[in-house]
This record gives structure tokens, C-alpha cells and sequence, in this order.
């Protein structure tokens, strides 16, 4: 199959994506696929005449850096270092390059790449691509209509709601919340921005801090407990996998420090545990009118309270993500979890 691998844009998840996305071509190209890694905007250097070529470039383009800094982009700089240094989120070339291709897999995260805007956008072209709908990654993206939407259709979900910039000096009892509280960017991911607060002096620090990265935030109740994530596959939930950092929680260094988390897959909980922690990853997929695949993210408290925190519609797909593991714990190598996403997003 000819298949384009998207990846990088303009988020903070940029590093991220790129290593999940030289996993994914690299697999694909192993498996006999016509695979090539394509920058999101950056395209590529060729005119149209030679589209045909970027199928059988030598090296498919993977000459990129495949590492994730523990500091977060600099997306200013990558910006400034594009081209004509637009916000254009689609570059040049690239809706040509989807088009030839049998199918885009997304190897991208956050921002205009996971929110519903590429998928709606390739809809709208007729370019198949991987992953959850676009109205699913829209409402997924958004974590205060996520939140809304579990708090209403009873998926299990600490208390919580949302909050935008110009009301930020509301008060905590006018929102009907109290601390220690969790605040994060509405539709941000790999935990940057979010912060665990239980002073008034950390909660307006975090405010101010978390604003940083949109115009509005979601505060929930913070609940003291373990970590886990529970991937779904076609409306299949996936053993859970449970996340334990040596230090601290599951923030954006323990995600993608070199052996800073252990991850237990299956997790060691009671069976009864797992199966309700995938029951309600499969409700909270369907309250998101999701499909293809995604994986929901968890807290279990000591009194044995589950909590889904949120659903990622292109969740990390690294050879060590979360994802991957739950996969092979069912005997679904890397390879075939690439070729599986690939054959229910042309379902
Ligand atoms: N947002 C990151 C990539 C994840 O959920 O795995
Ligand atoms: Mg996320």
C-alpha cells in the first residue's frame, strides 16, 4: 500500500509526534508497504510533476530525529524557521501527496492534528486516513466538553469544569470546586501545562501558568491514587496498563524520560477492577462517538473508585507508548497494530 505517514505540526506535542510517526514508517516500510514520512506542513521540496518520486525516495525521508527532549519545542522557533513562517497548518504539496496515497496514517498529536480540524479537512477531500472521526476527536480534544459529556452520561470522572481566561478570577466556591485540584489546558496533551495544586498560592500560579497554553482551562477534583490506561481497539477495550513513575506522577518528563516509569501490562489489579476499568473505557469511547481506536486514561483510588480523566483519540504510538504494550499483551506485535489501525480506518 502507498501510505503517507503525517507527522510534527505545530504543537507542543511536536517531538512526540515525530517519534511516534518514524516508528510507525519504519514499521510499515519493514513490512513491505510503500511508506514516507511527510512533515505536516514542511511537505516537501518537490513540484508537482515529481510526486510520483516521493514513493521511492532511498531513504522515505527518515533521516529525522527520532528523540524526545525533555524540554518541551520551541514552537516559536520552528515557526520562524518555516518558509514563509505562516501558522498554515497544511504545507505545501501535502493534501496532493494524501491524495496519492492509499491512506494518511496520523502520526500526529495535539493541536490542529488531533482536534478534528485534518480530519474534517481530509473528509471534505476524500483522503482516508487513520484513527477516530473527526467530530469524535473534536469532542475528545476538548477535555471541558469531554468533561460535560462524561459527567452526563455517567462515565465515572473526578468533578469538575472548565474555565476561560476572561473569568479567571472567579472563585474557586463560585465554581462549586474546592482543593487540592488538578488544572490543565483544555485541549492540551503529554501532561505539559497541568499542574497538581493544593495551596491558594499554587492554584493561582498554576492558573496563570496554564493559560499559558490556550484561552481556556479545565479544573477537576484531585484524586490521590494509581495511574493506569486502558487502549480500545473497534470498540474493543485492551488489557489495562498500569503506570508507575519512580518519582512523582506521570508528568511530561516520567512520559518521555528514559526508563523514569515502570508500566505493568496486564496491570496487577483484581480482575473485576480491569473489567470495569474497560467497561467504562468502552462508554466513555461511545459517549465520544469515537472509533477505530483510542485509549482512555485512568486513576484508581485506594477505596477502589475508578476514574477516567480523559479519552486520546491518536494516543502515543512510540515502540514503548502505552498503546503498543496493551497490544502485545494480546499477542499484537507493533507491526500488526499499525496494519490493524490501518484496515478498521478503511473499514
Ligand atoms: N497525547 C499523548 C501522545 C498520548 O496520549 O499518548
Ligand atoms: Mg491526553
Amino acid at each position: 500500500m502507498k501510505i503517507i505517514v503525517l507527522a510534527g505540526g505545530l504543537s507542543t506535542e511536536r517531538d512526540v509526534s515525530l517519534t511516534s510517526a518514524a516508528g510507525i514508517c519504519k514499521t510499515l516500510l519493514e513490512r513491505g508497504h510503500d511508506a514516507f514520512l511527510l512533515d505536516v506542513f514542511l511537505g516537501l521540496p518537490y513540484d508537482s510533476s515529481r510526486l510520483e518520486e516521493v514513493f521511492t525516495l532511498p531513504d522515505h525521508g527518515l533521516g529525522i530525529s527520532a528523540n524526545i527532549g525533555t524540554e518541551e519545542p520551541d514552537l516559536e522557533a520552528i515557526k520562524a524557521s518555516r518558509p514563509d513562517q505562516s501558522d498554515c497548518f497544511l504545507g505545501p504539496n501535502v493534501i496532493e501527496l494524501c491524495r496519492m496515497a492509499d491512506i494518511t496514517f496520523l502520526g500526529l498529536h495535539g493541536g490542529e492534528g488531533e482536534n478534528g480540524k485534518l480530519q474534517a479537512t481530509f473528509d471534505l477531500l476524500g483522503i482516508r486516513y487513520t484513527g477516530p472521526n473527526s467530530l469524535g476527536c473534536a469532542l475528545a480534544m476538548d477535555k471541558g466538553v469531554t468533561k460535560q459529556i462524561f459527567l452526563q452520561s455517567g462515565v465515572e470522572t473526578p468533578n469538575g469544569t472548565w474555565l476561560f481566561k476572561k473569568d479567571k478570577n472567579t472563585s474557586l466556591a463560585d465554581l462549586g470546586l474546592e482543593l487540592p485540584l488538578v488544572i490543565k489546558p483544555c485541549a492540551g496533551g503529554s501532561s505539559i501545562g497541568v499542574y497538581i495544586v493544593k495551596t491558594e498560592e499554587e492554584y493561582d500560579n498554576a492558573l496563570k501558568n496554564s493559560f499559558r497554553y490556550g484561552d481556556e482551562v479545565v479544573l477537576e477534583a484531585y484524586i490521590k491514587g494509581r495511574e493506569f490506561a486502558c487502549g480500545i481497539i473497534d470498540g474493543e477495550a485492551l488489557p489495562p496498563i498500569e503506570i508507575i513513575p519512580k518519582s512523582g506522577w506521570f508528568d511530561y518528563a516520567n512520559k518521555y524520560q528514559a526508563n523514569a516509569t515502570e508500566e505493568v501490562c496486564p496491570a496487577d489489579i483484581p480482575a473485576e477492577t480491569a473489567e470495569r476499568m474497560k467497561e467504562i473505557t468502552v462508554r466513555a469511547y461511545r459517549a465520544l462517538k469515537l472509533d477505530v481506536y483510542s485509549r482512555a486514561d485512568f486513576i484508581l483510588d485506594a477505596e477502589g473508585n475508578l476514574y477516567c480523566l480523559e479519552v486520546n483519540t491518536l494516543p502515543g504510538m512510540t515502540a514503548a507508548s502505552l498503546l503498543p504494550k496493551e497490544a502485545k499483551a494480546v499477542g499484537i506485535e507493533y507491526g500488526e497494530l499499525c496494519e490493524l489501525i490501518i484496515q478498521k480506518s478503511l473499514e
